[in-house]
């Protein structure tokens, strides 16, 4: 019996790992899944939600860490995870993405000689102004296993020093979540209760620190969506990060007088992909969300400088447009000048069976360890 702590902490790790734990309690016999919750988010929208959505088990411990500065937050998580894996005792602990509840659980596991999974491994920005850029480089430094969405993750890994035995490349998880729930996200009532008809708005989602924390970036994005605005309507979801810095860099008034920029409270997974699998453009800072467009053919403009996730330009529909005004405005017009098919793009073991592969690598390798 392997017994593995799934870590979860922030809202793009539930949709990561939620297809993990459904498949190891279909393998009762193999495996005992714990979840633990780092708490790092807590409001009902940017988890709770997310729990029901997806059919993920309550957690079997939340440390409750809440918010805070980066080294206040790592280190509280970090306090309270440890008594956790002295007293589970686990065979592995599992930790996904590139938050900061992944690197400090990976922290703790390697000083206690736990071993470590790291699944979406091997993504690189380069930029290392991001805080996840950190969290991922060190964290695939410090795991045993690490498993990868894509090859150039695999060949980032190798380039690090990583020795190829601890690599697996498994295909991507979050898009196990995506097919499963394709089909029921089409009884979402969202598109209703906003009024709108397919393929007639764009979503957008907006949380980087270095796009919304940053007056003038902030209103170069700001402009370009006013342009976009007079096309279609654009519908926001709006992080909680992003509604606070909206407040206090005093761009309320100008958000409001938008009308046509729909601010909206962040929507639940089920919700949220029925709004974005039928929008006509996805405008977003996300990583995720640049590989869920990619899968399902909608166009998607990432208003960053890089990506860590090359394939969604080189083999999906993403492109980087950066945060200058009259690039997002071009970029969105070709994107809806042009021809939007659709077409459900199938990238390499991106197909739904991600989380049985990553079963399938920490029994054989428990096996021989
Ligand atoms: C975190 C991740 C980021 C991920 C994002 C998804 C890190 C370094 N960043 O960024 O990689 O893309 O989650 O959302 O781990 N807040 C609330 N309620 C919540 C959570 C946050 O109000 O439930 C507010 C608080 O003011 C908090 C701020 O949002 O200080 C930022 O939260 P934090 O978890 O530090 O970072 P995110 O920007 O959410």
């Amino acid at each position: 019996m392997i017994k593995v702590i799934n870590v979860v902490g922030a809202r793009p790790n539930f949709m990561k790992v939620a297809p993990i734990v459904a498949a190891m309690k279909k393998r009762p016999r193999s495996f005992q899944p714990l979840v633990v919750h780092t708490g790092q988010h807590y409001d009902a929208s940017m988890s709770d939600a997310f729990f029901t959505d997806l059919e993920l088990p309550t957690p079997d411990t939340h440390l409750g860490v809440g918010s805070g500065s980066h080294a206040a937050q790592t280190a509280a998580v970090m306090e309270r995870f440890e008594p956790v894996v002295l007293a589970e005792k686990p065979d592995w602990v599992l930790v996904v993405g590139d938050v900061n509840s992944t690197l400090a659980c990976a922290l703790v596991c390697v000083k206690l000689g736990i071993k470590v999974a790291h699944v979406e491994a091997g993504l690189r920005s380069r930029d290392r102004t991001m805080p996840e850029e950190i969290n991922r480089l060190l964290t695939d430094q410090i795991a045993d296993l690490l498993f990868t969405t894509s090859e150039d993750a695999d060949q980032n890994l190798l380039a690090e020093g990583i020795p190829s035995e601890r690599i697996r490349f498994v295909g991507n998880v979050m898009i196990d979540s995506l097919i499963k729930n394709l089909e029921r996200a089409k009884q979402s009532t969202i598109k209703t209760k906003l009024g709108l008809a397919e393929r007639t708005y764009a979503v957008l989602t907006l949380h980087r620190p270095s796009n919304v924390d940053n007056r003038e970036t902030f209103g170069r994005i700001l402009d370009a969506l006013e342009t976009i605005s007079h096309s279609l309507p654009i519908i926001f979801p709006v992080h909680p990060r992003t509604r606070k810095t909206i407040a206090d860099l005093g761009l309320s008034d100008r958000v409001q007088s938008m009308t046509n920029l729909r601010l909206i409270d962040p929507l639940g997974y089920i919700d949220f992909l029925e709004l974005y699998s039928t929008a006509r453009l996805v405008l977003t800072d996300s990583g995720g969300i640049q590989e869920e467009t990619t899968s399902l053919g909608i166009p998607c403009l990432t208003l960053r400088h890089n990506t860590e996730r090359p394939v969604t330009v080189e083999l999906g529909t993403n492109v980087i447009v950066g945060t200058d005004t009259e690039k997002i405005v071009t970029a969105a017009t070709a994107a809806l000048n042009g021809s939007s098919s659709h077409r459900v793009n199938q990238l390499p073991l991106w197909d739904g069976h991600a989380a049985e592969r990553i079963l399938d690598a920490l029994e054989e390798v428990t096996a021989h360890s």
